[in-house]
């Protein structure tokens, strides 16, 4: 039967490996890959691989580990321990590449059944000048390589040589991860053009009285006919005051006339690259004069976000850009009382905007790489992804700070988020110097009404 799996590109792999072993320098690194986890009694959740596995090895099978070492003869670099070829398990769960298939297809060097890495493990991380492991995320393999270092320190008095640190392997990796390579950037924009179409096409479906749930399938389903994963992470289909509980993916209430609608819902590729897309619009398709005013006010904090993201530029600018643009409008419209600066100076907006305006989009979600360095922030460079994504929530969920007007009963049950996927792109090539990733999804006032 004919796979919709992406294709394997075994070349952009090793190449990866070949930039993290060069950064690894004298250091061997022992990268586990997941392992399943219980959902109830005998049945698992589906398989989710490790992200950082999975960028160096593109090897989608729980229990392996590879083992990086820059330190050893070339040909014994990239070792792989996976689960071996085993027909009477193969019956039950499918087909595993095997110790041969890590080989041929992952490009190993040597691979060995995953028995066998407490055994072997000390001798190939000899002569390693520091072991590269992620402490307290692996609690199965943690004790065999402490184990392992443990056993080189007790002979080094003897043997000259013993690993002299352990080293955290993610800042590395995640450096790495956060600038996308062209290959991952068009596997950024399949995940958001598949997310738009789905938003699309719920958009055109939802009518009152129909549940957030049935929207909810109607995403999912869509994901799923066009070969993705599933959704990136549990869809929020949040009609009304539901849309300010930020994370609610209960997905049960009826949608109700008058009311708006929030999806934010992405989907996740069969090599993981995520989508992630926020729109906001009226189940009965005409804003009333409150949910207009506020869907323009954050359309327009969006945009303005979005129209920061370039080289040279932070997170943290398009951040304080949104924040401005919302407390300006906020302050026009009378839920905000005094002076602009000072008010996001004291975080007097925070019961209507409580959360950041974005995070970086990969692999995971919200990605890995770091947003600040102490006290310097990160500089988007082209090859960053991130979402921009302001909101508003007026409910009674949170106090209004002290000196700040009462909110009146026609604003309340409101909740608006807009969220876009965004690369940012060399000046050279794109002169705004970045690209919506998500722009199949229609957000103007007038294409939320009908
Ligand atoms: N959907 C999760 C987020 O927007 O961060
Ligand atoms: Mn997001
Ligand atoms: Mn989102």
């Amino acid at each position: 039967m004919a796979d919709l799996a992406p294709v394997f590109d075994a070349q952009l792999f090793a190449d990866r490996r070949e930039r993290f072993m060069a950064e690894l320098g004298g250091a061997a690194a022992v990268i586990p890959a997941a392992t399943l986890v219980t959902h109830h009694a005998d049945t698992e959740w589906p398989f989710r691989q490790n992200s950082d596995f999975w960028y160096l090895t593109g090897f989608d099978e729980p229990d392996a580990v590879a083992l990086f070492l820059p330190h050893r003869p070339e040909g014994e670099r990239f070792v792989l321990f996976v689960n071996p070829r085993e027909p009477a398990a193969e019956v039950w769960t499918g087909r595993r590449w095997g110790c041969e298939g890590a080989v041929e297809r992952f490009g190993a060097d040597l691979s060995h059944p995953r028995v066998e890495l407490d055994a072997l493990l000390p001798r190939y991380l000899d002569g390693a000048e520091g072991i590269a492991f992620r402490v307290g995320s692996h609690p199965l393999i943690e004790p065999l390589v402490l184990r392992s270092w443990g056993a080189q320190l007790d002979r080094a008095s003897r043997t000259g040589s013993a690993a002299l640190a352990l080293l955290a392997p993610c800042p590395l990796l995640h450096r790495m991860r956060l600038r996308k390579h062209p290959a991952e950037l068009e596997r950024l924009r399949e995940a958001g053009r598949i997310s738009a179409s789905a938003h699309e096409l719920a958009r055109a479906a939802v009518r009152p009285g129909m549940s957030e749930r049935q929207i909810q399938a109607l995403i999912e389903q869509h994901f799923l006919e066009l070969g993705a994963r599933g959704a990136a992470y549990g869809s929020i289909v949040a009609g009304g005051d539901n849309a300010c509980v930020l994370h609610y993916i209960d997905n049960s209430a009826v949608l109700q006339d008058g009311d708006l609608l929030l999806i934010d819902a992405g989907c996740s590729l069969r090599d993981y690259y995520n989508g992630d897309i926020t729109r906001t619009f009226p189940v009965n398709g005409r804003f009333s004069g409150e949910q207009r005013e506020l869907y323009s006010l954050v359309l327009a904090a969006q945009e303005a976000a979005i129209g920061r993201v370039k080289p040279g530029h932070t997170a943290e600018d398009v951040h304080d850009t949104a924040v401005h643009v919302l407390v300006e409008g906020l302050v026009d419209l009378g839920l905000l009382r005094g002076d602009v600066d000072g008010l996001i100076e004291q975080g007097s907006y925070r019961h209507l905007y409580m959360h950041r305006t974005g995070h970086w989009l990969g692999l995971d979600v919200h990605d890995v790489g770091a947003y600040r360095l102490g006290e310097h922030h990160v500089e988007l460079e082209p090859g960053i992804v991130l979402t921009v994504e302001p909101g508003l929530y007026v409910s009674d969920r949170l106090a209004v700070p002290d000196g700040q007007p009462a909110i009146d009963e026609r604003w309340k049950g409101i909740g608006i988020r807009i969220e876009d996927d965004v690369a940012v792109r060399d000046l050279a090539e794109v002169s705004c110097g970045h690209e919506v990733l998500t722009a199949g999804a229609l957000k103007a006032v007038a294409d939320m009404e009908r």
